[in-house]
């Protein structure tokens, strides 16, 4: 088969046929860079040289080269009859853990030399700043998907959270169910139906300590070594890199437009993929929603490929018009959906609550493993949040939070437009604390998009470049902004300064 698996990460590469290197050479420190930084992950398949080389436009020769040295390096790999791959282990893991006996003596002090295979990857994903969501907040304007945590009623829930563990019911303290507290699946099972139109029993609902412990579970449950996962292009980097290569998964990346994935490049590049990660509601951080016809073509191919779909649901409360669009999990009728769903932007970040919704069949089987591999949920939080939505502050609290993200998205988008129309193309929304900004082409010839989170640092604004988000080369330019966390009466004058720090200005580029 000559499907490339990361031709979206390859066909970015630029080669000037005028430049003083050599294209071959450019081409192998390109693939290298590319290689090293983990945009091209261990054990990924390349396109063959015939194909890389029609579509960057360049002699196959020059194709041929740049793999042979990449290969005499020991970043790539041939396997014969099936193609070139990047290998598992790098020149650069034979560097860090050391082969010489005075490593090794070093080695055993430090027990981290002593990681797995799979460890040793994990601790070397490059760390974005994107990971430092919610953990180094500054307090500036605009920090991405923060939610305001002053709406939160601490003292109600402080005060449900004292009648319960005042005097603890029998058991409740020694709690060992895998599905988690019941009378908070119910609740859940119950908000579900509600809100978003999900038909599931208790049963189903298991709670987790957050999306990323969802998805680092389904990866151990359903995936084994050298499998294939769709991941959208871009995403959060983190929530699967981590939990996917921990399982010697493959993250694929898979282009998102404004439909949502586009499927059929997935079917392309990996139709053998044993898992799907999808944003379909509100895709992140683009905010697209996925189009009735990509939701159709999902599930078809989930369905033939016997493969499984991860929807997740991460802020499907925040939508300020209305409800959210239907979760692809009610849209399937074959059972191949796990609904994923989040605390974290609704309440808060640090309260690692969440839930999955399991297809019946998979119920009893995941309960088992989740028991073995004693994934459990502390069960402090469980109770209090059960009650809490059980005697509706979790609803009151949706719709005055609702209610001040409204006000502040149509103060920011105000702002976008009149002000900043100039820098980036307004586009407004309708849901979320968070705002994809994409830069106008004059902006995006001035300056690439890092180097405009670095202007919006030094000016106190705190910022993520969208090109931070993508596993692949960036098919778009432009920044997200969060306003959840931030006063209407800021909104406006922290955008000025702003525009300021991006007008008039032009990045100098290194060549
Ligand atoms: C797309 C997406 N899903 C889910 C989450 C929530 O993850 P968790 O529940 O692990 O905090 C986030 C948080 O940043 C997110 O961006």
């Amino acid at each position: 088969m000559d499907k490339a698996v990361f031709t979206s990460t390859l066909v970015g590469i630029v080669l000037q046929t005028d430049a003083a290197v050599p294209m071959h050479e450019s081409l192998y420190s390109q693939i290298r860079d590319l290689i090293v930084s983990g945009k091209l992950p261990r054990s990924v398949r390349l396109p063959s040289t015939r194909t890389l080389a029609e579509q960057l436009g360049c002699s196959r020769p020059t194709v041929i080269i740049a793999y042979e040295h990449l290969e005499s390096e020991g970043y790539l790999a041939t396997r014969q009859g099936s193609g070139t791959y990047v290998t598992a282990v790098l020149p650069e893991d034979y560097l860090r853990c050391g082969s010489t006996a005075e490593q090794d003596m070093r080695a055993v002090k430090e027990p981290s030399v002593f990681l797995s295979r799979r460890g040793t990857s994990l601790a070397q994903i490059p760390f974005l700043p994107v990971e430092s969501y919610g953990t180094t907040n500054t307090g500036h304007p605009f920090s991405p998907a923060e939610p305001d945590l002053s709406l939160f009623p601490f003292s109600t829930w402080t005060a449900i959270a004292n009648r319960i563990w005042k005097s603890p019911r029998a058991g409740l303290a020694n709690s060992d169910d895998p599905a988690g507290f019941v009378e908070l699946r119910e609740a859940i099972a119950n908000y579900l139906g509600i809100v978003r139109g999900v038909r599931c029993t208790p049963d189903q609902v298991v709670i987790t300590s957050g999306t990323q412990h969802a998805v680092d579970f389904l990866a151990r449950v359903l995936l084994d070594p050298g499998d294939r996962v769709w991941v959208e292009d871009p995403t959060v980097p983190h929530l699967v890199q981590g939990p996917l290569i921990s399982v010697g998964a493959q993250p694929v990346p898979i282009p998102v437009d404004d439909h949502g994935l586009v499927v059929e490049a997935a079917q392309d590049i990996a139709p053998d993929a044993r898992l799907a990660i999808v944003t379909p509601s509100n895709h992140y951080p683009l905010g697209v929603a996925m189009s009735a016809e990509r939701r159709d073509q999902l599930l078809a191919w989930a369905s033939r490929a016997r493969a499984w779909v991860l929807e997740d649901d991460y802020d499907s409360e925040l939508c300020y018009q209305g409800i959210a669009p239907a979760t692809l999990y009610s849209q399937d009728v074959d059972e191949r959906v796990i609904l994923v769903g989040t605390f974290s932007k609704v309440l808060f970040r640090g309260i690692r609550l969440g839930y999955m919704v399991l297809p019946t069949k998979l119920v009893p089987e995941l309960l088992v493993a989740k028991r073995h591999i004693g994934h459990w949920t502390s069960i402090l939080t469980q109770p209090t949040l059960a009650r809490f939505m059980q005697e509706g502050h979790f609803y009151a609290h949706i719709r005055r939070a609702l209610h001040v993200y409204r006000e502040r998205s149509k103060v920011f988008d105000d702002g976008i437009r009149r002000e900043l129309g100039h820098l980036f193309l307004a586009k407004e929304r309708d849901r979320g604390i968070s705002a994809f900004v994409e830069f106008t082409e004059e902006l995006g010839q001035r300056m690439s998009d890092s180097h405009a989170r670095q202007c919006a640092e030094r000016a106190g604004i705190e910022v993520r470049a969208i090109s931070e988000y993508f596993l692949g080369s960036p098919t778009r330019k432009g920044l997200l902004l969060g306003f959840g966390a931030v006063p209407v009466e800021r909104i406006l004058p922290a955008l000025l300064r702003l525009g300021d720090a991006l007008s008039d200005h032009r990045e100098v580029r290194k060549h």
